[in-house]
């Protein structure tokens, strides 16, 4: 798909279509939406007098142009009150006029959100408009052969849709190209829009992978899709089977493998961006590409949502994809402990003790909290390597979807500055988390009488134990935990995302590694100006 930015007025757009904004609290119609208006008549105005169009939030209506602009049609979007207006809602609305354009069957459409008129800075809302677009447009139909394509209610999210009776076929519809028409420095205009691709497509790389079923995504065409990956935008990459596995001593990664006929695979992607003896940022992200729950195999309601089990190392794939397009001046390194988790005769059982990478012992006491086990080895792997910081995710707990439902991602850390650094990162990405407490009684929870460490600490406060157990593997270096369980997928389309995988984290990890790389580049300034 094409993204580009253009000055023209939104008369003069020479595509299909175009999208145009509209505050519930204007007592006059303004900017692109006035522009319009004016070429078509008042027809705008008119159905705002007749209470068709609102302007309240996520309202969409498609009007037909019949020759009196360049484009056949104009979506009108609601951006709802102007005192309300931040890029959550441009990203929304965009999504929003995309999806329904998109099914109306045009195929270049142009973007001009108000974003003038409403005070956001413009570049930063071209760059959302952009990830809405791509994040919203964004589907997993691969498996779905032509003649069963359907429309569906596939817009309905957005109240009106005057497309919905025109379409059958979702097939033969994809866009051509958006553009952002916007009056600003067009080469800001073009930086921004282009980052929002580069995230928007790492986040949809991401949701791939995740909406893969677990007989396709096996550990090794993980693997396998993360070397191509590399390949193609020039990152290192390594990838260890059992055998390197057993020599590094992952005994928690194998023991949680052993029960699978699939092999297990650790992969390694390395970017260089900073300086040469920095070993920098270190991402690991849980791959579990199918969890039963083991030898304590969970309920068969549901279970096939554990094909997604593996979305914290898709986080991480698709990360370090954008990271490696971007270029921030810092060296970051990702890791992905990937395996299946099966019963069978080979399979690791209750009462077990494994050894992880770091020599620490760990009591098994239900092979269904394996994702501990795999970050274990990983997060040793990263100390071993003296990354800091250290980041991971993980759909790791059903207890942080009783605490914090699917709204926010739980952040557990060993350190106040990460955090709040993770927060800005959140913060500015448009991915929610929520501070979690690391109290050092809470360790109580999971002390073993046999072993160095106990694997789980009960149902009470869950995920706080399970975080607990992976600050085992992370001595003193400052690390941080996010646990995605809550929010890696969704059982519904959102304007912001089909049904399935999210792709959570993927722009939290990006922002927070370009921060990092900012705040280095303050730092190197200030000391050469103190010299
Ligand atoms: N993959 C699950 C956690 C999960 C639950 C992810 C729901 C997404 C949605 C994890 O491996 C697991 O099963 N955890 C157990 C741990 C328990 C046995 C201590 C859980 O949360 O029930
Ligand atoms: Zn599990
Ligand atoms: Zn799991």
């Amino acid at each position: 798909m094409d993204v580009g930015v253009s000055t023209r007025d939104v008369q003069q757009f020479d595509g299909d279509a175009v999208a145009v904004g509209i505050f519930s609290d204007d007592k006059e119609l303004q900017g692109p939406a006035a522009a319009v208006d004016e070429a078509m008549a008042g027809v705008i105005a008119r159905l705002r007098d007749s209470g068709e169009i609102t302007g309240a939030a996520d309202e969409l209506t498609l009007v037909h142009t019949f020759g009196k602009i360049e484009p056949e049609r104009v979506a009108v979007v609601g951006l709802g009150a102007r005192k309300h207006f931040n890029l959550e809602r441009v990203r929304r609305a965009s999504a929003i006029s995309c999806r329904a354009l998109r099914k109306a069957g045009a195929k270049r459409i142009g973007l001009a959100l108000a974003w003038a008129e409403s005070g956001v800075n413009l570049a930063q809302a071209a760059r959302a408009a952009t990830e809405g677009a791509l994040l919203g447009l964004y589907r997993f139909d691969r498996y779905k052969s032509a003649a069963t394509q359907e429309g569906g209610a596939d817009d309905e999210v957005g109240g009106v849709d005057g497309a919905s009776a025109e379409t059958s076929e979702r097939a033969a519809k994809e866009l051509d190209s958006i553009t952002i028409l916007g009056r600003g420095r067009e080469p800001a205009l073009r930086a921004a829009v282009t980052r929002g691709q580069i995230l928007a497509e790492a986040t949809n790389f991401a949701r791939d992978l995740g909406n893969e079923p677990a007989n396709v995504l096996t550990p090794t065409e993980f693997a396998e899709r993360a070397r191509r990956m590399a390949e193609e935008v020039g990152l290192d990459c390594e990838i260890f089977g059992p055998e390197r596995m057993r020599e590094l001593k992952m005994g928690a990664l194998l023991g949680v493998a052993q029960g699978s006929a699939e092999e297990p695979r650790f992969i390694i992607l390395r970017y260089r961006g900073g300086a040469r003896d920095e070993p920098g940022l270190a991402l690991a992200g849980k791959g579990i590409t199918f969890d039963t729950g083991g030898i304590s195999i969970k309920p068969a309601a549901d279970m096939d949502a554990m094909k997604m089990d593996m979305c914290g190392g898709a986080a991480v794939v698709g990360a370090m994809m954008a990271i490696a397009r971007l270029k921030p001046a810092v060296n970051v390194t990702g890791l992905v402990p990937a395996t299946e988790n099966m019963p069978g005769g080979k399979a690791y059982r209750p009462g077990d003790i494994l050894r992880a990478a770091n020599g620490k012992t760990i009591e098994i006491v239900n092979t269904d909290a394996e994702g501990r086990l795999v970050l274990a080895d990983a997060l040793s792997y990263a100390i071993e390597h003296k990354y800091s910081p250290i980041v991971d995710i993980a759909t790791l707990t059903g207890a942080i979807v009783i605490s914090l439902g699917h709204l926010r991602a739980g952040l557990f850390s060993n350190d106040e500055a990460l955090v709040r650094q993770i927060q800005a990162s959140a913060e500015s990405a448009g991915e929610r988390v929520w501070p979690m407490p690391m109290d050092a009684e809470y360790g109580a929870m999971i002390k073993s009488e046999i072993a160095d460490v106990k694997q789980t600490g009960g149902r009470a406060g869950g995920a706080i134990s399970a975080a607990k157990v992976l600050s085992n593997f992370v001595d003193n270096t400052p690390w941080a935990h996010l646990d995605i369980a809550g929010v890696n997928a969704r059982d519904k389309r959102e304007p912001d995302g089909d049904k399935g995988a999210t792709g959570f984290g993927v722009r939290l990890f990006v922002e927070l590694a370009t921060q990092l790389a900012e705040r280095k580049g303050d730092r190197s300034r200030a000391v050469e100006a103190t010299v």
